[in-house]
């Protein structure tokens, strides 16, 4: 309806209005001293970074928009929030990247998801470092920085670079997701890992990446990038080629459409790695 449009607006450009001193504090932080701690392994890192991000967007929201829900990546949650899907709800990635922001790269990003009513009706992925803010509310298209974009027409995959990403217990499932990395590199024009699953989404969106796999995300990771790569006519599954569910699947495909079954098939060995446990 026009009154959701206008409420799904209306939220968007508000957090983008904040986000400019979020941004310039974030890379501030970057160069200076870093609190690095750990959380599942010596992999998963957090840093006072991301717990000042997740703060300051959490503040803000709770002021504006005091009856939205929040899920938040460094725990700033409600507490049913896993279960709640009414009215809106915000669901964050204070620094997608983490690793790189704490090696001094400039390939991360701050993620913001909308629902309502559990759909995916908003999306901004900034990556402040490389100066790129991505935006998409549902039915409306994607931005980058202001301009629409969209998907590239590159197929087979033998035409464009596919990027991924592995998840931080990745030790134990070496096997399965080496093998899906040989079948891209065997099929693949070129194959990356940038190190931020948000921005890896928004570089399928404009057209730079031809498509996206990794296993194991989690909700603030997808909830921005997934709705931007949608918007900007691109298609995002789980393994099986069904709807990909920010809350439950297990992994994800991102592409131009084109190349999606290729790229499906080539990731197949996830599967396995998926089994792991
Ligand atoms: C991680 C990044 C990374 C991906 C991991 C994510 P974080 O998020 O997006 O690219 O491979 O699976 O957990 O921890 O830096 O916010
Ligand atoms: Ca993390
Ligand atoms: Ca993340
Ligand atoms: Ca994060």
């Amino acid at each position: 309806t026009p009154e959701l449009v206008q409420q799904v607006t209306t939220r968007l450009d508000r957090i983008e209005s904040m986000l400019p001193e979020l941004e310039s504090y974030l890379v501030e932080l970057q160069q200076g001293e870093l609190e690095i701690d750990s959380k599942l392994n010596d992999f998963d890192l957090v840093t006072h970074a991301d717990l000042a991000s997740e703060k300051r967007l959490v503040e803000f929201i709770r002021e504006h928009f005091p009856t939205d829900g929040i899920v938040a990546e460094e725990g700033s949650q409600d507490a049913d929030e896993a279960t709640r899907s009414d009215g809106f709800r915000w669901v964050l990635d204070p620094i997608d990247g983490t690793v790189n922001f704490a090696n001094g790269l400039p390939m991360w990003a701050i993620s913001i998801g909308l629902l309502h009513e559990g759909v995916q009706v908003g999306a901004i992925v900034s990556a402040p470092s490389l100066h790129l803010r991505y935006r998409a509310a549902k039915g409306q298209g994607a931005t980058c920085n202001g301009r629409p974009i969209s998907v590239n027409e590159k197929s087979p995959l033998a035409k464009g670079i596919v990027v991924t990403g592995f998840p931080y217990d990745r030790a134990k499932r070496a096997e399965p997701l080496c093998d899906a990395l040989g079948n891209m590199l065997r099929t693949a024009g070129g194959v990356r890992r940038l190190g931020a699953a948000a921005l890896d989404f928004c570089l399928v969106a404009d057209g730079r990446f031809t498509g996206y796999y990794e296993m194991a995300l989690k909700p603030w990771d997808t909830a921005g990038g997934t709705l931007i790569v949608q918007e900007a006519g691109g298609r995002v599954t789980d393994l099986a080629g069904g709807d990909y569910e920010i809350f439950e699947s297990q992994a994800v495909v991102a592409t131009n459409g084109l190349v999606h079954d290729q790229l499906i098939e080539a990731a197949a060995p996830l599967l396995r790695a998926i089994a792991i446990d």
